[in-house]
């Protein structure tokens, strides 16, 4: 049942600090500042990594293939609608990673087996034992978030990001102790701002908005698009995301004073240019409302704060996320929605 929570959305976003926490069970390995997956010990370092994926697990993909690119490996995050192997070069050290929470998507099935039909080795990433993603690739990592009830993939995808934060760390060889003790700190940094979210009365405040649109840069751009792809999901509210850089190449044209503008400001990476985006968005009238890990430095500039707790800088976007799922989930509630089955959409996607 709900356990005493009006949706299952809500609940499962409660449930993150134990999701994560079981994925990340006997992974890392304090000691030894590494991390070990025992399922993929037999894996090889790729040559190249071809992340295939839909939706949510799509924005998880994007965050992944940057890890692994920063890592030195050529990665690539593909929607698996388009992935076509006619026009992609795979080699023989290519990993072709699906990552799909239910492991029973059409589209994410069908690139999968293309992969497997040229020979490349394949990889599930999944949260669903025994799922047809399991069975249909050379090996399998689930993300151990337990079952996910409500429509809007909300826990699966942060134990997505975590699952592969780790995955980039194991198959490359590279991690540090910040990197591993960053990743233990999550589950507890989650449950903080569960504990005290702003995220319902900035709901509240702009439940009435036009639009709403979120930006971000480099591991933060991927988020931004999911906040935008929840928000549009369980609100049926008109909800954009961009990679912050692009907003002055069309997108500031939608911006007007009943456009609420979310923005991830780390103040730990591109943070002087982040303010200057919301600089060009507030000379717009647009309310802002940063999503941040250092409020003394980035509150003055925007209307709300929705402060997370300092991590690795590559993992702010896994906490500024919950802050978007509760607004998100806010201005649904606020709005009457079928949050936990909005209408027209389904939990998995069995037809291409
Ligand atoms: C959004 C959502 C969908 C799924 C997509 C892929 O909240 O849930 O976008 O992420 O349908 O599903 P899986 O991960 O099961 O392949």
């Amino acid at each position: 049942g709900k356990s005493g929570y009006d949706h299952y959305m809500l609940k499962e976003i409660y449930e993150q600090p134990r999701a994560m926490r079981e994925c990340l069970r006997g992974r890392p390995r304090p000691f030894e500042e590494s991390v070990s997956i025992e399922e993929l010990d037999d894996v090889p370092r790729p040559t190249e990594v071809h992340f295939v994926a839909c939706g949510t697990s799509y924005h998880a993909s994007l965050y992944a293939a940057r890890l692994f690119r920063e890592r030195g490996v050529r990665a690539t995050a593909f929607l698996a609608s388009e992935y076509n192997v006619d026009t992609l070069p795979i080699d023989m050290g290519t990993l072709v990673v699906g990552v799909t929470q239910s492991g029973e998507t059409a589209d994410t099935l069908r690139a999968l087996r293309t992969a497997n039909s040229v020979g490349a080795t394949t990889l599930a990433v999944t949260n669903v034992v025994g799922s047809s993603a399991s069975r249909e690739t050379d090996h399998t990592m689930y993300i151990r978030a337990g079952p996910e009830i409500g429509v809007a993939a909300t826990k699966t995808f942060a134990s997505q990001q975590v699952a592969l934060a780790m995955l980039s760390s194991a198959l490359t060889g590279d991690c540090s102790r910040e990197f591993v003790e960053s990743l233990r700190a999550l589950p507890d940094q989650i449950q903080s701002i569960l504990d005290d979210s702003r995220a319902e009365e900035i709901a509240e405040e702009y439940v009435h908005s036009d639009a709403y649109f979120f930006i971000g840069r480099d591991y933060g751009a991927p988020v931004a698009l999911e906040g935008a792809l929840k928000m549009k999901e369980i609100s049926y509210k008109h909800a954009e995301g961009f990679a912050a850089g692009e907003l002055k190449h069309g997108p500031l044209a939608l911006v007007t004073e009943k456009t609420p503008m979310f923005a991830l400001v780390s103040g730990r990476s591109n943070t002087e240019r982040m303010l200057g985006n919301i600089k060009e968005v507030e000379a717009r009238g647009a309310p802002v409302v940063a999503v941040t890990d250092d409020p003394d430095l980035v509150g003055h500039h925007a209307d709300h704060v929705l402060s997370v707790p300092e991590t690795h800088w590559r993992f702010f976007p896994i906490l500024a996320n919950v802050q978007l799922q509760l607004v998100s989930y806010w201005v649904a509630n606020r709005l009457g929605r079928s949050i936990d089955k909005p209408r027209n959409l389904a939990k998995s996607v069995t037809v291409e």
